[in-house]
């Protein structure tokens, strides 16, 4: 009798065991950010109308899924501490916007801080991180972007862990995505508490620049800045289905030129990072659109294998990427980072393209892969003769090498 009640007990220790949702995730998530280009200026219209728009120009079929309205939705704490929108900008709630935004097969997302403020001054889930857990999973959140404002004194791995917790406790599946910059190396420890992290701090729509805020106290980043803010070949090692890194939200279609638009993309599907718009989707020009519904060039950011590309080699400033896909296949992106063309050569035959971290080995010398064109959706020869190209100032060269056999 005693066994079969410790064997129950111990049965029920194990299921009870807190652990982030598995399976979700498996690929980078795809979606859209209401930050980087309406910042605090949320409502339920919008949110709504972004749904609208992302069905309507074809995003929604390109794989992008979520919807997730950043800070500033707050409104205030009830007096048993459950928190609520904002009754001005979001006056139906957030369970009717959860309902019509699955009603479009779509999912929502919502933002919370670890601290006791988000960055944009609203309520922090700390001391409140159960009940706020309970309250996302009754309205059916199915995203939670977990920012790190004023959490002075906090140790980042436990308040993230607290909140995972949380919302595993509450049960429904969330997608846990860790918003602390990078600062406490969070790529060592989300995995097992999240299921994407930032590994920088914010992105600003320009290709190279970083802009001072609030008299130097933070930065915000260019795209080729946040490429180079940590060393990808100690990073990539940590992601994998399940367990991204974050470069951010996207800029594209936020005042870059096309050519800086497409690099960014491109570098963002190289680096396996989660797709998540962030611009107006309501009204983005055509070239815009293009380039976030490129399927060729998703496919690469969205490849089972789920590994994060890798710098190969830089010369003249342009820099050459590899990134292993699913039978046997690579991409290669061709990054120019001068502001001027260059005219590029690639001998495959005599390059030796390695990914000695997840043990993976091109051989151009016994293979041959046949090379398309990501962005002009051509065939472009084969690794059995040498690669002539000019790529744009700011741009990139892209192509999957799809082995022969
Ligand atoms: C931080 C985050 C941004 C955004 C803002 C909102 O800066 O890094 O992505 O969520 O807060 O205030």
């Amino acid at each position: 009798m005693k066994r079969i009640v410790l064997l129950i007990l111990s049965f029920l220790a194990l299921t009870s065991y807190a652990q982030k949702f598995e399976n979700l995730a498996l690929t980078p998530p795809m979606g859209w950010n209401s930050w980087n280009y309406f910042a605090c200026d949320v409502s339920e219209d919008l949110i709504r109308e972004a749904a609208d728009a992302m069905v309507s120009s074809g995003m929604k079929d390109a794989g992008y899924i979520y919807i997730n309205i950043d800070d500033c939705w707050h409104g205030e704490r009830d007096s048993l501490g459950f928190i609520h929108p904002d009754p001005e900008h979001f006056p139906s709630g957030m369970k009717a916007l959860a309902d019509y935004i699955h009603s479009k097969g779509l999912k929502l997302g919502i933002y919370s801080d670890a601290g006791w403020e988000t960055c944009g001054h609203r309520p922090g889930s700390r001391g409140y991180e159960y009940q706020d857990a309970m309250q996302y999973a009754n309205w059916e959140v199915d995203f939670l972007k977990y920012d790190w404002c004023a959490t002075q004194g906090l140790n980042a791995e436990g308040a993230y862990l607290t909140m995972r917790d949380a919302l595993y406790a509450a049960g429904r599946p969330i997608v846990f995505s860790i918003c602390e910059w990078g600062t406490y190396e969070p790529w060592k420890w989300g995995g097992e508490i999240g299921h994407l992290w930032r590994t920088a701090g914010d992105i600003y729509h320009c290709f190279d620049c970083a802009i001072e805020r609030d008299g130097g106290a933070w930065y915000q980043w260019g795209v080729e800045q946040i490429l180079d803010m940590r060393d990808n070949d100690t990073l990539r090692r940590y992601a994998g289905p399940g367990h991204w890194n974050d470069p951010d939200m996207m800029e594209v279609g936020n005042g870059m030129s096309i050519n800086e638009d497409r690099a960014h993309f491109a570098m963002w599907c190289m680096l396996a990072a989660p797709l998540i718009a962030g611009n107006d989707i309501r009204s983005m020009k055509p070239e815009v659109l293009e380039i976030l519904t490129n399927k060729d060039a998703i496919a690469i950011d969205q490849d089972s294998l789920g590994i994060q590309g890798f710098r190969y080699q830089v010369a003249d400033s342009v820099e050459t990427w590899f990134k292993p896909l699913e039978n046997g296949d690579w991409a290669v992106c061709f990054l120019n980072r001068n502001p001027t063309t260059r005219d590029i050569t690639f001998n495959w035959s005599t390059e030796n393209v390695v990914d000695a971290i997840f043990g993976f080995d091109a051989n151009f010398k016994e293979n041959e892969y046949s090379l398309y064109n990501v962005w002009t959706h051509k065939k472009a020869g084969t690794t059995k003769k040498p690669l002539k190209a000019t790529i744009p100032g700011n741009d990139v060269l892209m192509m999957r090498l799809n082995l022969s056999r």
